[in-house]
């Protein structure tokens, strides 16, 4: 009865794997890998080979040996979504001040948010600046504005929290100016928590995809969200990429003529968001990776 067995799971093996293989689009450069865990690395990013990444700046490091499943960095930070729109997202420590019932401060970690290369931001559209906390002072800098911007909340008490409502009892948000490459975050307290401390102890401050982000009362008790293995919680940030101008090169029309030009066949180019540098889009009636040289294929 053995051989049937083996030969039933070959079968099961191929008519699984078969039909993924042949429908999708390149997604990496050939012989390179397009996944990291059940995460997909698209091209200009790659890991490996230094020929899987167009340059240093798109390389990212997938560690299979420590982590199961597989995580994936980019410059240090933990990646969780790769995205050709010009978008990833990252995840991102959370800013924490806390007491002890009797206003002894007990952990205090303001953490800073820096992009290594200017043609990497964090989104102003799809990112706020986010606090909790019911004795809460938190603020930003950036270097995008010379402002300081934050909030300030105090609650009576926690019947006055709203599930799902960020509105300024134990939850504000606000927006980030565009295109800097560094975020300064600070989050204290203006008494210790001693009036609130039956219900928060603690006041938390980041930056997060307001998208993803929902206040959730228990937060300020709390928070919780993708722990890393030294047991802080990060919260996913989108990131905005593209492709860097050349020296003296802010054009589509003059990239064309370069040799470094990105965009593959069947794709154009246009300025990116924010105006880092450039995107490749394939054209109407094509599908696939533009950054890949004949990445983009009909319909
Ligand atoms: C990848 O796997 C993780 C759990 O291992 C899951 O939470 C996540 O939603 C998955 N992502 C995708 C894109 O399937
Ligand atoms: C994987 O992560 C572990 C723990 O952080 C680290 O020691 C190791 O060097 C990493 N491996 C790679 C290939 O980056
Ligand atoms: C960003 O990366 C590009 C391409 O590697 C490089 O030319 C540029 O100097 C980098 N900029 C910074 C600020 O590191
Ligand atoms: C922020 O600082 C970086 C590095 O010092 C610089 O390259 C960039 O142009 C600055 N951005 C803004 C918006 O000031
Ligand atoms: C708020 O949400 C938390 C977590 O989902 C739940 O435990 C709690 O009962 C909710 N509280 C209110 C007042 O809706
Ligand atoms: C946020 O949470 C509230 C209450 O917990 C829920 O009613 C609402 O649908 C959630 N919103 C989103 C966008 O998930
Ligand atoms: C932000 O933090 C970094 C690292 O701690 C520091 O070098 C920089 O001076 C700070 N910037 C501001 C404006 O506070
Ligand atoms: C860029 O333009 C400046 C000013 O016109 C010029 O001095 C410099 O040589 C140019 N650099 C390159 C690499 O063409």
């Amino acid at each position: 009865m053995g051989p049937p067995m083996v030969l039933n799971f070959f079968f099961l093996l191929i008519f699984f794997l078969c039909p993924t293989a042949i429908s999708a689009f390149p997604v990496a450069k050939s012989g390179c890998q397009e996944t990291c865990g059940n995460i997909s690395v698209p091209y200009p990013f790659g890991m490996g080979n230094s020929n899987c990444y167009r340059d240093l700046i798109f390389k990212v490091i997938c560690n299979d040996t420590y982590y199961n499943p597989p995580k994936l960095f980019w410059s240090n930070m933990e990646v969780v979504k790769i995205s050709l729109l010009g978008q990833f997202r990252q995840l991102d420590y959370v800013g924490n001040d806390c007491y002890d019932s009797q206003g002894k401060s007990i952990l205090r970690n303001n953490p800073y948010y820096i992009m290594f290369n200017n043609s990497f931001t964090f989104s102003d559209t799809e990112n706020k600046f986010t606090a909790l906390g019911c004795d809460t002072e938190a603020y930003f800098i950036t270097n995008g504005s010379q402002s300081t911007s934050g909030c300030i909340m105090s609650c009576p008490n926690k019947q006055v929290l709203i599930n799902g409502s960020c509105n300024g009892l134990g939850c504000c948000q606000t927006s980030i100016p565009k295109g800097f490459q560094y975020m300064n975050i600070s989050v204290s307290s203006i008494n210790n928590h001693i009036f609130v401390k039956d219900f928060n102890l603690c006041g938390y401050a980041f930056l997060v995809d307001y998208k993803w982000y929902n206040f959730s009362i228990s937060d300020i008790l709390n928070f919780n969200h993708y722990k890393d293995g030294t047991g802080f919680s990060r919260v996913p940030v989108v990131v905005d990429w593209a492709i860097p101008w050349e020296t003296n090169i802010t054009s589509c029309e003059a990239m064309k003529s370069q040799s470094t030009y990105a965009c593959g066949s069947n794709s154009g180019c246009s300025v990116s968001k924010n105006s880092l540098g450039y995107s490749c889009n394939c054209f109407q009636g094509y599908q696939g990776n533009s950054y890949l040289q004949d990445g983009c294929q009909g319909k």
